[in-house]
């Protein structure tokens, strides 16, 4: 008997798991970082732009690709894709990279969940602001450490996933994703009273272009797709789930503008401390983790302060990683007919197997020579490619898809159900059917080497 598709409880609930899949890493962990290396404000509006422009336009495509098939990504390709049989390799496209980034998310969400037993024992006590930014440099290269916390917190994905969505992520994201707010934006406002604020803000919002890098373009764009957990098959896996009456381009809107909020808070939040610390800008994926304890020693309740914080971060990964899991195995349970059991097991498996060289990539143990051969060491390639070239490529066939393979009234109608907003149809339709698709190829040839914009702009 075929089993009725389990839908959302309620509508908030709905819009708290999908911006629970949004914020996340992505925002909290990798924005501030990218943004330190990428020179900070011309890369930042280029984040705001591509979200804008790209980001939640796809949002809204894979929303509604999802609502129209009522199935996870593979089949969903496969079936509107009006007998084609190429299409359903997007869907596998999809979950090859959400297999890879859950990989290496668990182990950066595994270093949350260390630093939150570090907080319990007060680590930062009596120590300088560059002794407590070492400690990351020691927990990087102690690959056992990163095993282990990998390990725990890929059990806990594993478990929230097997429980099923509605009693599993609905319930703890309408609880936790609030909390997480409102705890960062008290940590914004004491950030706005530190001596390096001013440098801060001019430093993430007054662009500087001759800081930015031809690279820099598609990281921005690949950052703007990463925070919308967009290119991967996850957004439109979730509006499967989703029911006629729901709000689609309202959806795309309040998450795509909740999620640039919270990067920004978060870069906002971390710069300060940066620039009144004499800390480095670009000190790489280190950052947040190097910066926050020292914000937290400054302030009474240390403890209590930096446990909560890193609990809720921990929520906010675990919410995404929560997404990045359940996608696997709504596809593998649909494509192959297994069981819930069965998928959620051994996807958690691989993905902790592929985590393992991630893990250990800063303690030197496995592949010794994959920074030389590579030019980054196992975490940087697996990072990278997942972001910047696989979610790119993917954003790209959805666009794809959704303006010439599906059928531009079948599109529109699917659009129009439940919404308030229809008047924003016709903007939406003109950037996915031209904006974002040119905007991506030229970005990808300009990365691939095949087209060079920066010589237009120097004599
Ligand atoms: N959007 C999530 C974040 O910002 C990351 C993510 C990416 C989650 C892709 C799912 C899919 O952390």
């Amino acid at each position: 008997m075929k089993q009725q598709r389990e839908h959302w409880g309620t509508r908030l609930g709905f819009i708290m798991a999908t911006a629970g899949s949004a914020i996340g890493l992505g925002s909290l962990w990798r924005f501030p970082y990218v943004t330190g290396q990428n020179g900070g404000g011309a890369f930042v509006m280029l984040y705001l732009f591509f979200t804008l422009i790209i980001g939640i336009p796809v949002f809204i495509s894979e929303l509604l690709i999802g609502r129209a098939s009522q199935k996870s990504a593979v089949l969903a390709y496969n079936d509107l894709s009006h007998g084609s049989t190429h299409w359903k390799l997007l869907g596998w496209l999809n979950l090859i990279t959400s297999f890879i980034i859950l990989s290496y998310y668990s182990v950066v969400s595994g270093w949350t969940l260390n630093y939150t037993v570090m907080s319990l024992n007060n680590f930062t006590a009596n120590k300088t602001p560059e002794q407590i930014r070492n400690i990351f440099e020691i927990l990087f290269k102690s690959g056992d450490i990163s095993v282990f916390w990998h390990f725990i917190f890929m059990t806990m994905t594993v478990g929230v996933v097997f429980c099923g969505i509605r009693k599993g992520i609905e319930y703890w994201s309408k609880i936790l994703t609030p909390a997480l707010f409102t705890i960062l934006i008290g940590l914004f406002i004491y950030s706005t009273t530190l001596p390096g604020f001013p440098a801060a803000v001019k430093f993430i919002l007054y662009p500087d272009f001759s800081k930015l890098t031809a690279s820099g373009v598609l990281t921005a764009l690949g950052m703007s797709l990463f925070t919308l957990s967009v290119g991967l098959g996850i957004i439109l896996t979730y509006g499967s789930y989703m029911k006629n009456s729901d709000d689609i381009p309202k959806t795309g809107l309040i998450i795509g503008s909740v999620s640039v909020l919270v990067s920004l808070f978060s870069a906002l939040m971390i710069f300060p401390i940066v620039f009144t610390f004499g800390f480095k800008p670009e000190a790489g994926p280190g950052l947040v983790f190097q910066t926050l304890p020292v914000l937290f020693s400054k302030l009474p309740g240390t403890i209590l302060l930096s446990t909560t914080f890193f609990i809720l971060f921990v929520f906010a990964t675990l919410t995404s990683a929560i997404s990045l899991l359940e996608i696997i195995v709504a596809n593998l349970i649909e494509v192959f007919e297994w069981t819930r059991t069965k998928a959620v097991l051994i996807a958690g498996l691989l993905a902790f197997l592929l985590g393992i060289p991630t893990a250990l990539s800063g303690s030197g143990t496995l592949f010794k020579n994959w920074k030389a051969i590579f030019g980054g060491d196992f975490f940087d390639t697996v990072n990278n490619i997942t972001a910047t070239w696989f979610m790119p490529i993917s954003a790209f066939l959805t666009v794809i898809f959704i303006s010439f393979i599906m059928k531009k009234n079948f599109s529109e109608q699917e659009f129009s159900k439940g919404t308030t907003l229809q008047k924003t149809m016709h903007i939406w339709f003109f950037l996915v059917r031209y904006v974002a698709p040119i905007a991506i190829f030229i970005i990808i040839l300009q990365e691939t080497g095949v087209i060079n914009l920066s010589k237009l702009f120097t004599k």
